[in-house]
């Protein structure tokens, strides 16, 4: 069963750990309970995060450039309307279409280059080369029976180009993948 403090769960603590030290000039614009970012924030008023905004309205707002980005948002349209119903929160329509892409778009420029972007899903498509990123690391972590994996992907910040003719899915990025991880998590 995944637990859903993803951050608690044991080879991926130890990944964030390894890239994410002492957090200093990180973001997390989906903290939940557990995120050693130096600058949290989750929609949830109730989860001890420093901002409590939409993730896009939070990145909106960020006016540096960071060491690096957890992101770690609902993984399906099902668990983004769970969490706002918890909340009493109405979806956005932005959300049914472009959730969380329309997020990563704005974070991408204010990562500095050579910083991470450290991403969690079902899907191993990360950030991306279109917004500026090469897949440097991809830890699988299987959850047994009929639960999907959760797919970490670790980026680094190469360039500032956007939308340089790679395709939508950005399949490129796997040619790059250094090292691969999987731990078994029951
Ligand atoms: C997968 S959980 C993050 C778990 C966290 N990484 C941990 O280990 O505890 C996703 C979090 O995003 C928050 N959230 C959902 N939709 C959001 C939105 N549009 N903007 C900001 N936060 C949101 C939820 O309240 C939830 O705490």
């Amino acid at each position: 069963m995944p637990d859903r403090h993803t951050f608690l769960i044991k080879p991926i603590g130890g990944l964030i750990k390894k890239y994410v030290g002492d957090g200093l000039g990180w973001i997390d614009p989906f903290a939940g309970e557990n995120s050693p970012a130096e600058i949290t924030n989750d929609l949830n008023p109730l989860k001890p995060a420093k901002f409590h905004l939409h993730a896009k309205e939070f990145a909106l707002q960020l006016n540096g450039m960071y060491n690096g980005v957890l992101f770690d948002p609902p993984y399906s349209l099902r668990q983004v309307k769970e969490c706002y119903d918890a909340i009493g929160v109405k979806l956005f329509q932005e959300d049914t279409q472009r959730f969380p892409q329309n997020v990563k778009e704005v974070i991408a420029p204010k990562i500095k280059p050579g910083g991470y972007a450290i991403t969690f899903g079902w899907n191993s498509q990360g950030f991306g080369q279109n917004l500026g990123f090469e897949m440097i690391e991809v830890l699988l972590v299987p959850h047994g029976r009929s639960h999907n994996d959760t797919i970490v992907t670790v980026e680094r910040r190469i360039s500032d180009l956007f939308n340089h003719g790679f395709g939508e899915t950005d399949a490129g990025g796997a040619l790059k993948i250094q090292n691969t991880g999987w731990a078994f998590v029951p």
